[in-house]
């Protein structure tokens, strides 16, 4: 379901000459070669062996093989035109227990990334932390110890001193939304945890690790690299008379309890209030929050795929299914998540089952522009998964994924004319991959890998991104 304009296919859409145009992945998504160079095990990796836990058995040991096929994928970045790419880092190739000296075969990897992109005129954006915790950091209580935001510090410490000259963007974590509540407190991603309480000290972890990490970066950059973190913003849109408190609920478990913290110096009063019942937040220390927001971001990334309709479960309807099965699963919204009910979307869906709404797109780039104006945005994801096929031509001809990218493209250009100040955007995601629990069921590549020969094709979406990042006009 959309509000506003539901086409967002505007044509002629011209993009300014410095907007930074880019695709995105993630290490364990793509890599593979989990067991070599001294890499050590995350939790990824014992989360996906750990059988049910990941649809059809798949893990990340293999994936697209990328550590071995680096040169070739990076030659097929150039081919495309990509100006950045947005990567990760596997913290466990660099300390593979999660501390302790860094393993320079894990560092040369990166290294070489980071000179071959440079080589080829692409942008390095690096992220520290897109999900692979190191496994013995798990170990002795993961995210919901502090001592795993201090030992991230000092992991960030080691990137910077090694990348520190090239790498043009830090962001510190990846959408720690699902770090905290789908790994500590649903229990579907690693490390698999269903505890509520775990959850929000893992929130204020991730918080305070984010903050420790970019106060290490600027002490040992050089180069004057753009500092941020890419969170995972909700566009909850109101539903009926209840409505407006659902979409405060979720706005402050998903949203502002990572923002205010980082922008605003505090966490927000009502989320404090509205999961008392859970934790009294004594996991925040004096001097936390100063360091959380110490080194100000220059750069917020958002990645947006989908809005969500909401209003409060009808206290009367008792019988409601939804309700039932809110009530009896663990909830990715601590405190909350038994008064709201998300309501079913209108089609069509992505194969994800998740909405196409471009406006909500919009209406996050403005809103975040109203609310900190002085604030670069950066779309450091944004793509949908479809039920690719190859054609008898050879080719995939992706219609759907590339109206979406054009609808997508077309709401970020439509909040730019409304003040939004939008750096670029990173397509998720350059390489079909490992979509996590989902296995390799599900294909968000602008290009296609075969899984039995790990060819890449590069789709009818990755030619019209080519055709818009040179012309910077959408294509028709
Ligand atoms: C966001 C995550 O950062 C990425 O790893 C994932 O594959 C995409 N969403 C799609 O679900």
């Amino acid at each position: 379901m959309t509000t506003g304009d539901p086409d967002y296919r505007d044509s002629a859409l011209e993009f300014p000459t410095d907007f930074v145009f880019g695709s995105a992945t993630a290490a364990y998504q793509i890599e593979g070669a989990v067991a070599e160079d001294g890499r050590g095990p995350s939790i990824w990796d014992t989360f996906s062996h750990t059988p049910g836990a990941v649809l059809n058995g798949d893990t990340g040991d293999v994936a697209d093989d990328h550590y071995h096929r680096l040169d070739a994928d990076l030659d097929l970045m150039k081919e495309l035109g990509l100006e950045a790419y947005r990567f990760s880092i596997a913290w466990p190739r660099i300390q593979p227990t999660g501390r302790g000296p860094a393993n320079e075969a894990g560092l040369a990897f990166y290294d070489r990334l980071v000179d071959g992109l440079i080589a080829r005129g692409i942008r390095p954006i690096a992220t520290l932390y897109h999900w692979d915790l190191p496994q013995a950091l798990e170990d002795a209580g993961g995210w919901t110890e502090r001592s795993t935001a201090e030992a991230f510090a000092d992991y960030a410490r080691i990137m910077g001193e090694r990348l520190g000259d090239r790498v043009e963007v830090w962001t510190t974590l990846n959408e720690p939304w699902c770090s905290a509540y789908l790994g500590y407190g649903v229990g579907i991603h690693a490390p698999g945890r269903t505890d509520d309480a775990a959850a929000l000290a893992a929130v204020h972890h991730l918080n305070l690790a984010h903050g420790l990490a970019l106060q290490a970066l600027e002490e040992v950059v050089s180069n004057d690299p753009g500092f941020s973190i890419t969170l995972n913003l909700h566009v909850p849109r109101p539903d009926g008379d209840t409505g407006a408190e659902a979409v405060r609920l979720i706005d402050g478990i998903a949203n502002r309890v990572f923002l205010d913290p980082l922008l605003n110096g505090h966490y927000p009063a009502d989320v404090l209030a509205d999961t008392a019942s859970v934790t009294d937040w004594s996991f925040v220390r004096d001097g936390d929050l100063e360091a959380i927001s110490a080194v100000p971001i220059t750069l917020l990334g958002v990645n947006y795929y989908s809005s969500s309709r909401v209003r409060l479960f009808d206290e009367s309807d008792e019988v409601s299914e939804d309700r039932e099965k809110a009530l009896s699963g663990p909830s990715p919204w601590p405190g909350v998540g038994r008064q709201v009910e998300f309501l079913a979307e209108d089609g069509p869906l992505t194969e994800m089952g998740w909405n196409i709404d471009p406006s909500g797109l919009e209406d996050l780039l403005v809103g975040l522009h109203d609310e900190f104006p002085a604030l670069p945005l950066m779309v450091t994801e944004n793509g949908a998964a479809f039920a690719d096929e190859v054609s008898d031509d050879g080719a995939v001809h992706d219609v759907d994924r590339t109206d979406f990218l054009r609808r997508h493209f077309t709401a970020a250009h439509r909040a730019m004319q409304r003040g939004a100040d939008l750096r670029g955007y990173q397509v998720w995601s350059l390489l079909d991959n490992f979509e996590w629990s989902l296995g390799y069921s599900k294909r968000f590549g602008i290009v296609r890998v075969d899984y039995d020969t790990l060819e890449r094709l590069p789709k009818d979406s990755a030619r019209w991104y080519t055709e818009l990042i040179r012309s910077r006009q959408l294509p028709d």
